[in-house]
C-alpha cells in the first residue's frame, strides 16, 4: 500500500468516508471498489445501482438533534459496522466529543456520569470504546411469561422495567440476504408494527421492515424532533439495498477472486433473486421448494483448493490455507445441543450438524430463514468473558424457574420464555473490518469465535484447523 493509501485510510477514522473522500479532492461520491485496508488486506463495497456511492444522501446527513447521522455507527472502512479500534481511536482524535459519544445510548448508563471532562467521558464511554457497544433499551413486554427479578447493571442502570442492553452495530449492507432485521428481530416483528421476514412476502416485507428501522434509528440513535420524512427514509433504504460488501484482497493471499476465487464484493453483487431467496438451503424444512440441503455453505474459494506451494512463493500457501478453512466450515461435525430454537423447538436432543446448520445461506452465512437461536453468547454460564455485562435474573411467571442472563434477546420482544438469550445468525461477510464478534463483542478476535464453538460444542478443533478457519473468515 503506498503511503498516500495509508494515510487516507488512518484519517478515514474520524472525517468518515464523506469528509476525507471529499478531503483528497473526491466529489459527493465514492467509487465502487474504493479499498479500505484492514489488518488482513482491503476491504470493498459496490453499489449495484451505479457506478460510485453517494455520500450526500439522508444516510449521511444529520437528521436529529445530537449531530449523529447513520454513518456514525454504520462506516463504509468497517464493512458498515464499526470497530471498537477505530472508535477508539475517534474517541482519542476528538477527545470523546464525536457524535457516537452521546450519552442517549452511547455511554454505558445515562444516569450519575460526568462527561464535561476527558477523563469523565473516557470512563462513561468505555463499552463503546473498548467493545464497540451501544446501549439498547426496550421496555419488558406487559405479557411476558417471565418477571424480571433483579438486576446488577456496574454502570447504574438497573431499572427492571426498561432494561439495558449493549449490543453491536449490524453492518448496513448485503440487506438483501436478511431474513430478520435487528439482532433480536425487533424490526421483523408483528409486537412493533412490522413484517416477519417470508418467502411469499420478500422482499416487500424486507423493504417496509427497513424504513421503519430508519425512522427508529433516526428517532432513537440520533434524538430526532421531527420524524424522517417518507422520501428520506426511502432514499436510506435504497441506499442501503443498493450496497454488495465483502473483503477483496487478503494480504498474503492476493485478491480474493484470482486463480477461479470468487471472493470479493463484485462476484457477491451478482447473488441476488432468484440465486438467493428466503429458506434457501435450509436444513429444517424452511426450504419453499422443497431442495435438499448441502452443507456445501461456500464454494468461494474451492478452487484454491490444495493449492501448491511452489507456484509463487507464499500466496499459494495461504490460499491453500484459506480452502481448508472453507471446507472445515462446510464439513467439520459439530454436535448441537442444547440450543434453544433448534433442540427444544425439534425436541431432539442432539442434532449432527456443521457451521452450516446455523449459517445456511450459501455464501453469505446468515441464518436464511427467521430462526432465532441461543447459542449461549450471552449466558450468565458462557466460556465468554462476560464481566463488563449486567447480570439479569429472570424468573418464569407459571414454573417458578429463574434464568440469568446478560441479555434477554428476542424475548423482550416476544415477552416468551423458549426465547430468553435468542439472537439471530448474521452474515458472515465483511467480518475482518468490523471486531469485536458476537451480539455483545464478547470474541474480541476470529480466533476467540472458534474457541467459543470449540468448548461449547465440544467440536475437537485443532490449532491448525483454527488457524484456517480464521484465515478462511477473513477473507469473507
Ligand atoms: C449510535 C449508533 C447507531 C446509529 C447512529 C445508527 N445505528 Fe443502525 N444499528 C446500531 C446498532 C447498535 C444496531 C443493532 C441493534 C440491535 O440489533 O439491537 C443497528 C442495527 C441496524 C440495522 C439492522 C441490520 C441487520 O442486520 O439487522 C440497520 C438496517 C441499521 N442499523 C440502519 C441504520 C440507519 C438507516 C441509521 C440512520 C438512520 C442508523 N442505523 C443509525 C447502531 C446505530
Ligand atoms: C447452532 C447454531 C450455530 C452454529 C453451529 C454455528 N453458529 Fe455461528 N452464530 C450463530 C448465532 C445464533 C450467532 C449470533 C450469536 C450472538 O451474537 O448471540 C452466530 C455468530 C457467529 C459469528 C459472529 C458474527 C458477527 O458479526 O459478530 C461468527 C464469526 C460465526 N458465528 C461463525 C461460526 C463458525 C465458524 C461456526 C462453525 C465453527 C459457527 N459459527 C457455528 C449460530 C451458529
Amino acid at each position: 500500500m503506498s503511503k498516500r493509501m495509508k494515510a487516507v485510510f488512518a484519517s478515514v477514522a474520524v472525517a468518515g468516508v464523506g469528509g476525507i473522500w471529499a478531503a483528497q479532492g473526491g466529489s459527493g461520491s465514492l467509487p465502487n471498489l474504493f479499498p479500505f485496508a484492514n489488518e488482513a488486506g482491503v476491504l470493498e463495497t459496490r453499489n449495484t445501482n451505479g457506478t460510485a456511492l453517494d455520500l450526500t444522501g439522508p444516510f449521511f446527513q444529520s437528521l436529529g438533534t445530537n449531530g449523529r447521522t447513520c454513518e456514525t455507527c454504520h462506516r463504509a472502512a468497517q464493512g458498515w459496522g464499526t470497530s471498537a479500534d477505530e472508535i477508539k481511536r475517534r474517541f482519542e482524535q476528538t477527545q470523546g466529543t464525536d457524535p457516537i459519544f452521546r450519552t442517549n445510548d452511547g455511554s454505558n448508563c445515562d444516569h450519575n456520569i460526568d462527561t464535561s471532562t476527558v477523563g469523565g467521558r473516557r470512563k462513561a464511554y468505555s463499552l463503546l470504546t473498548d467493545k464497540g457497544l451501544i446501549r439498547v433499551t426496550v421496555d419488558v413486554p406487559a405479557n411476558a411469561e417471565f418477571n424480571v427479578i433483579g438486576v446488577l447493571n456496574p454502570y447504574g442502570c438497573n431499572e427492571p422495567v426498561t432494561l439495558s442492553m449493549y449490543r453491536r452495530p449490524l453492518p448496513t449492507t448485503n440487506l438483501r440476504f436478511l431474513s430478520t432485521v435487528m439482532w433480536d428481530g425487533r424490526e421483523s416483528s408483528t409486537q412493533t408494527g412490522t413484517q416477519k421476514i417470508t418467502f411469499a412476502t420478500n422482499p416487500a416485507d424486507l423493504l417496509a421492515d427497513l424504513t421503519h428501522q430508519a425512522v427508529d434509528a433516526t428517532n432513537g440513535h440520533a434524538q430526532a424532533s421531527v420524524p424522517l420524512t417518507p422520501a428520506q427514509a426511502q432514499a436510506i433504504v435504497d441506499f442501503e439495498m443498493s450496497l454488495s460488501t465483502a473483503q477483496a484482497v487478503h494480504f498474503k493471499a492476493g485478491p480474493l477472486d484470482a486463480n477461479g476465487a470468487k471472493g470479493g464484493p463484485v462476484e457477491l453483487s451478482t447473488v441476488t433473486t432468484p440465486a438467493f431467496f428466503v429458506g434457501i438451503n435450509d436444513p429444517l424444512g424452511g426450504n419453499p421448494h422443497g431442495t435438499a440441503f448441502t452443507p456445501a455453505i461456500f464454494d468461494l474459494f474451492s478452487a484454491w483448493t490444495g493449492s501448491s506451494p511452489s507456484e509463487d512463493g507464499g500466496a499459494s500457501v495461504r490460499r491453500a490455507s484459506i480452502a481448508r478453512g472453507q471446507a472445515l466450515f462446510n464439513s467439520k461435525p459439530i454436535l448441537i445441543q442444547g440450543v434453544a430454537g433448534l433442540n427444544d423447538d425439534l425436541n431432539v436432543a442432539s442434532i449432527p450438524g456443521t457451521c452450516g446448520t446455523c449459517h445456511d445461506s450459501p455464501n453469505v452465512g446468515n441464518h436464511s430463514v427467521s430462526a432465532p437461536l441461543n447459542i449461549g453468547v450471552s449466558d450468565s454460564s458462557s466460556s465468554l468473558n462476560l464481566k463488563y455485562l449486567p447480570v439479569i435474573k429472570l424468573q418464569n411467571k407459571v414454573t417458578g424457574e429463574i434464568r440469568t442472563t446478560t441479555d434477554p434477546g428476542r424475548a423482550m420482544i416476544t415477552g416468551q420464555w423458549k426465547d430468553v438469550g435468542r439472537f439471530k445468525g448474521p452474515i458472515l461477510r465483511g467480518l475482518a473490518s468490523r471486531a469485536p464478534y458476537f451480539h455483545n463483542g464478547s470474541a474480541d478476535t476470529l480466533e476467540d469465535v472458534i474457541d467459543f464453538y470449540n468448548k461449547r460444542f465440544n467440536v475437537g478443533i485443532t490449532p491448525q484447523e483454527k488457524k484456517d478457519l480464521v484465515a478462511f473468515l477473513k477473507a469473507l
